[in-house]
């Protein structure tokens, strides 16, 4: 019977006295996803074939050729008329296929001194450079988000938790801004990463380089890399960078999924802190009176996904032989699902932290139980040159007898509190207050109003000067 996806021959296929099977040609084929990298592959085929008519050799005529008929290749994909085929294995055969299609005999003199093995992996980093600026960037306009947030709030007092115990009172924009802190670091970490992904393979060829006298430096400068990848076995095996960002991206859900776990928490009507406006929310066709926080769900539920990538890909190398191996090829849709997931987070996120109200009442109700102002009530006795610990044990006895007696601490008269600490004076009521405690904290990183100001100034200025690298940067 024949075969109809093998057709068409592969480059490869001269030596081979039978077809691929059928089967087997689906087993190994990649271009149902790596056509994604199609761009990037004609971007690096037409820097290559340039440097390669700079040093002669091939001539200025079949480079015109190879550039017209790559750009016309590109039109095809970018109107969806290009055919891509199964027996063509993977998007550069496919691509070199079409090519020789179109300008014949020239065609077949672009793949001279290269590799499919470096010319996937330079493939991979010329897509991940813009992917990381593409996020990057989202990353910043969230952060943005916090910071306005943050801003509208810096009056609004919640409860502070640790063991999601009631703790200490805080402001509200503080808890946003340790958020933004996680992102800001996520940008750090992806603006790390990007160093590593910015270097050249191509020019390794399939392993040990080429006999040809290619001009790498050239090709690199035309491609926007900052350097070269310098030992060739490595370059074309070598996959920490597809690691490292995915590792990034992990990092970027875990934040998601901790922020989601609480607006989850908060949506929930034993906390009733937020209010999420209706469109990020659905409802139960079961129960009338649910308003269900699908958005952040999902988004926790996604985390696991990004992490299993990684997972994936740390896998995929371990104890892997120098140098290419095939193996390498199933590090894409991890690395394309975990990048397009964060993407698509990111987006619906900067919407969400918009559209999320505190219920400032309800959070300042819940601030005032559980005696968060007990540390605040320590700290006085200690400036009064009670050692620490013992002025612990006094304010215990003290919240005890607050519980006993159904009282709040600042409800405690102070002829009563004096029976604990003749040190205790009316000045005390101020530091047993929601706003007193949180403004007490006035140093950097603490809580206090006028740090949090000073804070969102400092990173409005931080994003601005990340937005401007970004675009800088790119190509
Ligand atoms: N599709 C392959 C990959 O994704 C490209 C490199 C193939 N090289 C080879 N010698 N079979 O890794």
């Amino acid at each position: 019977m024949t075969n109809p996806l093998s057709k068409k021959s592969k480059a490869w296929s001269a030596r081979f006295s039978e077809p691929v099977s059928e089967t087997v040609q689906k087993y190994t084929a990649s271009v149902a996803f790596d056509k994604k990298l199609a761009t990037y592959d004609i971007q690096a085929s037409i820097a290559h074939a340039e440097m390669l008519q700079h040093k002669k050799i091939i001539s200025s005529n079949d480079y015109k050729k190879i550039k017209n008929g790559l750009l016309k290749i590109k039109l095809e994909i970018e109107k969806e008329k290009f055919n891509w085929s199964i027996a063509l294995e993977d998007v550069h055969l496919n691509i070199e296929n079409r090519l020789i299609e179109i300008i014949g005999d020239a065609g077949k003199k672009l793949h001279t001194g290269r590799s499919r093995n470096d010319q996937i992996a330079t493939d991979l980093r010329l897509y991940l450079r813009d992917e990381i600026d593409a996020i990057r960037l989202k990353l910043s306009f969230l952060r943005i988000e916090f910071i306005k947030k943050a801003e509208a709030h810096s009056n609004t007092v919640m409860p502070g938790f640790t063991h999601l115990q009631v703790a200490q009172p805080i402001n509200f924009a503080h808890h946003l801004l340790a958020y933004e802190s996680m992102f800001s670091r996520d940008d750090e970490r992806l603006a790390d990463a990007r160093k590593r992904v910015n270097r050249m393979p191509l020019g390794s060829a399939a392993m040990a380089g080429t006999s040809f006298p290619i001009d790498r430096m050239r090709v690199a400068k035309t491609l926007n890399f900052d350097s070269l990848c310098e030992n060739s076995l490595d370059a074309v095996s070598d996959r920490d960078f597809v690691i490292e960002v995915t590792s990034s991206l992990a990092i970027v859900m875990i934040h998601f999924s901790r922020l989601s776990e609480e607006i989850i928490l908060w949506m929930s009507n034993n906390f009733n802190f937020i209010t999420l406006s209706d469109k990020f929310c659905t409802g139960s066709s079961i129960m009338p009176q649910k308003k269900n926080p699908d958005v952040p769900e999902l988004a926790r539920g996604k985390s696991g996904r990004v992490i299993g990538s990684l997972v994936t890909l740390l896998t995929l190398m371990k104890s892997q032989p120098l140098a290419y191996n095939k193996d390498n090829q199933e590090d894409k849709e991890p690395l394309f699902d975990a990048v397009e997931t964060v993407n698509n987070t990111l987006t619906i996120f900067i919407e969400l932290i918009e559209n999320m109200e505190p219920n400032t009442e309800e959070m300042r109700s819940a601030a005032s139980k559980g005696y968060p102002t007990a540390t605040d009530l320590a700290d006085y006795l200690v400036k009064k040159n009670i050692p620490f610990r013992e002025a612990h044990e006094l304010v215990s006895k003290i919240v005890n007898y607050a519980i006993k007696s159904n009282l709040t601490l600042i409800e405690i008269p102070l002829t009563k509190l004096q029976k604990f600490s003749t040190l205790i004076q009316k000045d005390v009521y101020k530091f047993l207050e929601l706003n007193g405690s949180i403004n007490s904290r006035n140093h950097i990183g603490g809580t206090a109003k006028g740090q949090i100001h000073k804070q969102i100034k400092k990173i409005h200025k931080n994003i601005l000067k990340t937005i401007h690298e970004i675009k800088r940067q790119k190509t």
